[in-house]
């Protein structure tokens, strides 16, 4: 898909709805018992997949455009599905559902795709073991394919090597299964979605600066979610509306939880001109309207615990860098190798090729901004959001930019390249 320089940005638009959010509703909707209204529903293919494993597993789950209604089974009530479960490219599924997987009483095995079968897996089958639970890879080698088989748990505090929601999430997961409390602690607070909402449906978890705990056996009930916009999506309009000159558009109802509003930090300190209006609270969650508009931006440093709330938007980040003045470093980033690609390495190739004077380091990049951005062909290495950033590279760029494989923005964001069209007509 090409991209060339565009005109002004204006108009409003509504993000679809955030991604871990999304399969969060499902996944609790179907341990709780009855009904689990969610609205807003992000239909990417990652939640689509978190939909289809727990329909295997004997939830009846009805999607209606955006609007799903999952009718809960309770904590015990899944049954063993006929099948190997698919968790397609979606870490959050593999990860989350294998917390789940390990408390039940029949065994499973899950997959996913290349990138899945090639993340680390040892990061969830440590704790997960030490509570007692089976789990193997089945190559050996870390990764997915996983087989779990039943076992007793028990709760333990478990001390995280890595700032990740979906170990986190995992752990207390499988807490719900365990005798005893199940703790958590982290380097760094990362999202904290699964602790709001696990609360919401009636769990007993405590949350203390980086570490949250939960008792096991609670009843779950259904609730009624409305999803908010995902800020991860809409940190490439962000991003766009800050970079494409004379730009000023409305991004509704945009999810700003304080675990995962880093972006808006950091644009801030490069000097974005972003205002907030419409802040509410709904089941924890906030959310407001982003009002944005054309700015200089200048560069700066990103590390330490800010990291965890803007991981997934480090790639727009580094564009946003490309594009602001002087330098910016980004530090303690090491995560972004094991997402969905090595983004880092990707970020530093990709940049390079558009004339970005750049350099990777050990847990980040160096970005000497300010120079314009040359098209390039770029390959999205089936990584959605490697395939929006350069989508919006290509915006400010002179000439063309081609991104190769650009339609897996389905992941996280099927709609994405017709609500960048309606803003720049
Ligand atoms: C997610 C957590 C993050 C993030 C991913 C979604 C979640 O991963 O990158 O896109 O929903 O819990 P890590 O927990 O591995 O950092």
């Amino acid at each position: 898909m090409n991209f060339t320089k565009s005109a002004p940005l204006s108009g409003t638009i509504h993000i679809p709805g955030d991604k871990s959010i999304s399969h969060r509703a499902v996944m609790f909707g179907s341990l709780a018992l009855g009904d689990t209204k969610v609205t807003n529903f992000l239909e990417g293919a990652d939640c689509l997949s978190t939909i289809s494993c727990f329909q295997k597993m004997g939830v009846s789950i009805e999607n209606q455009q955006g609007e799903v209604i999952i009718h809960g089974k309770g904590l015990h009530g899944l049954n063993k599905p006929d099948s190997i479960l698919d968790t397609g490219n979606s870490g959050t599924t593999t990860r989350l559902i294998s917390g789940i997987l390990a408390g039940q009483t029949f065994e499973t095995t899950l997959t996913g795709d290349a990138s899945i079968q090639s993340r680390p897996m040892g990061r969830i089958i440590t704790p997960l073991s030490q509570m007692g639970a089976h789990i193997t890879s089945l190559h050996d080698n870390g990764c997915a394919p996983l087989r779990i088989q039943p076992g007793t748990l028990h709760g333990i505090h478990y001390q995280s090597p890595v700032a990740s929601a979906q170990v986190k999430s995992c752990v207390l997961l499988a807490g719900l299964y365990a005798q005893g409390t199940t703790t958590v602690t982290e380097p760094a607070l990362s999202r904290n979605h699964t602790e709001l909402m696990l609360r919401s449906f009636g769990a007993q978890i405590t949350s203390k600066e980086n570490s949250a705990s939960i008792e096991p056996n609670p009843v779950l009930n259904g609730q009624d979610i409305a999803v908010p916009g995902d800020i991860s999506s809409a940190a490439y309009f962000i991003a766009a509306g800050l970079m494409v000159p004379n730009s000023e558009i409305r991004i509704c109802n945009v999810g700003i939880n304080p675990t995962r509003d880093g972006i808006l930090r950091v644009a801030k300190s490069m000097g974005a001109d972003i205002k907030l209006e419409n802040e509410t609270t709904a089941g924890g969650e906030q959310t407001a309207d982003l009002i944005v508009r054309s700015t200089a931006l200048c560069g700066c440093t990103i590390e330490g615990s800010i990291i965890p709330t803007l991981i997934d938007e480090i790639p727009i980040i580094a564009v946003m860098a490309a594009y602001a003045d002087g330098t910016t470093i980004i530090k303690d980033a090491q995560e972004l190798k094991v997402k969905e690609s090595n983004r880092l390495d990707i970020m530093v190739h990709h940049l390079s090729l558009m004339g970005v004077d750049i350099e990777g380091t050990e847990d980040g990049m160096i970005i000497h901004g300010g120079k314009t951005l040359h098209g390039a062909v770029l390959d999205s290495h089936l990584d959605h959001r490697i395939a929006m950033s350069f989508a919006i590279a290509g915006l400010i760029a002179d000439g063309t930019t081609t991104v190769e494989r650009a339609e897996c923005v389905d992941i996280s964001y099927p709609e994405f390249y017709k609500d960048l069209e309606r803003l720049s007509r």
